[in-house]
This record gives C-alpha cells, structure tokens and sequence, in this order.
C-alpha cells in the first residue's frame, strides 16, 4: 500500500517525536493539533532537534532541510483528508479519543490506517468506534521517540493481517525494532514498565530508601539508563498513575494497586519534569520534543 501521505494528531512531544520521524524517513507528514501555540512548539522543538543533529554532524543540513520540507502544522482536521496513515498522539482520555476517530472515520477515505499511540487504552474499544475497525491497529512509540528504537505493535481483535503487516513493515522503515502484541492491558511494556515503577514509590513510600538510592539501585545494579523515581518524572506522574488504574481496574488483582504516594503527588499537581518538580525538581521546562 502506497502510503503518500501520514497525518499525525496531536504536537505533544509524543506527536512531533513520531513526526520527525516519519519525515526524517521520507514521508509526507502532516501534524495536527487544536491549540496554535502546541503547533509552534512543535514546530520548534523538531527543529532544535534537528539543528542538534546536525551541530554534532550526524545529519547533513540538507537533509534537514529535506525533513522539515515534507512537514506542516495545522489546526484544521479537515487538512488531514487525503492522509493514507494516521497515527493518533493525543491525551489518554478514552472519549476524547472515540470523538476525534469518529471525526477522522467521516473525513479520510475509506482505505486509510488508523493507528493509535495509546500507552494503555484497548484499541479493540477505540476501533469499536470506527466504521472499519479492521484498518484499526495500535503504534507505541517511546518517549524520546527519534531515539528509542521500540515500537509495540498492537493486534485490536478485529484487526487484519494485512494493515498489521503493513504497519509492522512501515515500522522498520522507520528504523524501528517492532514488537507485536496482543490488546492486553498495559500491551508488553507498561505491563512490565509500570510495576516496576509503582513498587520504587512503595519503596519511597515506606522509607526503605531515599530516591536517591532507589535511583541508583536500578541505574548501577540493572543498568537502566535512568533510575524508576527519574523515569517516572520524565513520563509524568499523571501518565504514570493513570495507566496503573487501567492495569488495576482491566486485571482486576491488587497486586497492580497504585501506590498511595502516587496518587497524593498527582493531586498535589506535582506530576514531574512538565510541572517543574515530582521526586525531584527542574530548574527549566521538560527539553524539546516528545511527552505524552
Ligand atoms: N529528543 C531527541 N533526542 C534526544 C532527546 C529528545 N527528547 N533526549 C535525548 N536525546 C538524544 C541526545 O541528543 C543524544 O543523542 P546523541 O547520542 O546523538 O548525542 C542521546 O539522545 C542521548 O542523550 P543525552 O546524552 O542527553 O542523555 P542520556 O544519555 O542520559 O540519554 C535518554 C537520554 C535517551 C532519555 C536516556 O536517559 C534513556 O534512554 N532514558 C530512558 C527512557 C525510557 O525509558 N523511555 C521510555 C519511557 S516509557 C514510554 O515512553 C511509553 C509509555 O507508554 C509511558
């Protein structure tokens, strides 16, 4: 399938994160967001990312050039039409999502994809709202995404073998490594991701440790290139919390129970890097490009 045009919803970091990456990988791409002002940031956080690339000489200025040349901004849905591919980046809130599909379902043809990067809703419910749910499939990217190389690739029950394919194929275009997955909650990487990030805050929480060495425990005992408290403020405690409630409420088992800790944080509005402190604090706004 030819796929000319990819329209991506939403210019949140997630959203300009698989942009950039799609037009660094020579599609047409279009990003759409309601809010004017999230255009221009997106605009200029892909631009910064590609200036930077290019200072350290790992792009070449044309080819930057090239991939700002096979990109624009707007806030008119109807701009989105003739996309072939549309890959959806907007706030996890499931009817938010089902009003934007219905939107998209009446205005794109009848054979384009659908694709939507939720972090944890089912895309079986989310294609439920569609009149094709079998071109309805689920692209997880991770945050930065120019620079992680995972995408989940989630099967909704309806979904063909053919868009999966294409999808899965597209994927590696991209230069991506593709998992597939199965509509479970939490799909592979949150099920396992936010667990584990939920039991640091226990840790927290009942004073075993301080943050710090929670921290360092998993950064030099196991490796990861960010300890679970850092990581959690870097996706925000919000996403965090919300995607242990979906694991909570889909499992129905209390070993998914959200960490109370968690929860008075995300009351609290301290949800991490976004807003300036979490487990820790920032002196200056999250950097350019890609949050969900
Ligand atoms: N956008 C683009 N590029 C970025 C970037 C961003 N936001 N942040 C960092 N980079 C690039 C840097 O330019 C640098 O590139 P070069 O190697 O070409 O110089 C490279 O990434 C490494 O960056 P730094 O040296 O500044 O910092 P680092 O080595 O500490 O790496 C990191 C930063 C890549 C974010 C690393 O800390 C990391 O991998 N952290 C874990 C990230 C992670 O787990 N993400 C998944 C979150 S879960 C999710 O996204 C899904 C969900 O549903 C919640």
């Amino acid at each position: 399938m030819n796929l000319n045009l990819i329209a991506v919803l939403g210019g949140g970091q997630m959203g300009s994160g698989i942009a950039q990456v799609f037009a660094q990988s020579g599609f047409k791409t279009v990003i759409y967001d309601l809010a004017a002002g999230a255009l221009d940031k997106s605009k200029a956080g892909i631009t910064k990312n590609l200036d930077r690339a290019v200072e350290k000489g790992k792009l070449s200025a044309e080819d930057r050039d090239a991939t700002l040349g096979r990109l624009t901004w707007t806030s008119n849905l109807a701009d989105l039409s003739e996309s072939d591919l549309v890959v959806e980046a907007i706030i996890e809130k499931l009817e938010t999502k089902l009003q934007t599909w219905k939107q998209l379902d009446e205005l794109c043809r009848p054979t384009a994809i659908f694709a939507s990067n939720t972090s944890s809703l089912p895309i079986t419910q989310l294609a439920g709202g569609v009149s094709h749910p079998e071109r309805f499939i689920g692209m997880h990217f991770m945050n930065p995404v120019p620079v992680m190389q995972l995408v989940e690739i989630i099967r909704g029950y309806m979904t063909s073998d053919a868009v999966y394919q294409t999808i899965f194929d597209l994927s590696k275009t991209l230069g991506k490594v593709p998992v597939t997955v199965e509509d479970s909650p939490g799909f592979i990487s949150n099920r396992i991701l936010m667990p584990m990030i939920n039991e640091a805050i226990f840790c927290l929480y009942e004073g075993i440790a301080t943050k710090e060495d929670i921290d360092t425990v998993m950064k030099l005992g196991m490796n990861h290139p960010m300890g679970p408290l850092t990581l959690a403020d870097f996706i925000g405690l919000d996403t965090c919390l919300f995607i242990m409630e979906v694991l909570y409420r889909d499992f129905a088992d209390s070993k998914y129970r959200p960490c109370p800790l968690l929860r008075k944080m995300v009351q609290a509005g301290q949800l991490g890097r976004k807003t300036g402190a979490g487990f820790y604090t920032y002196d200056t706004a999250p950097k350019a490009v890609a949050a969900k």
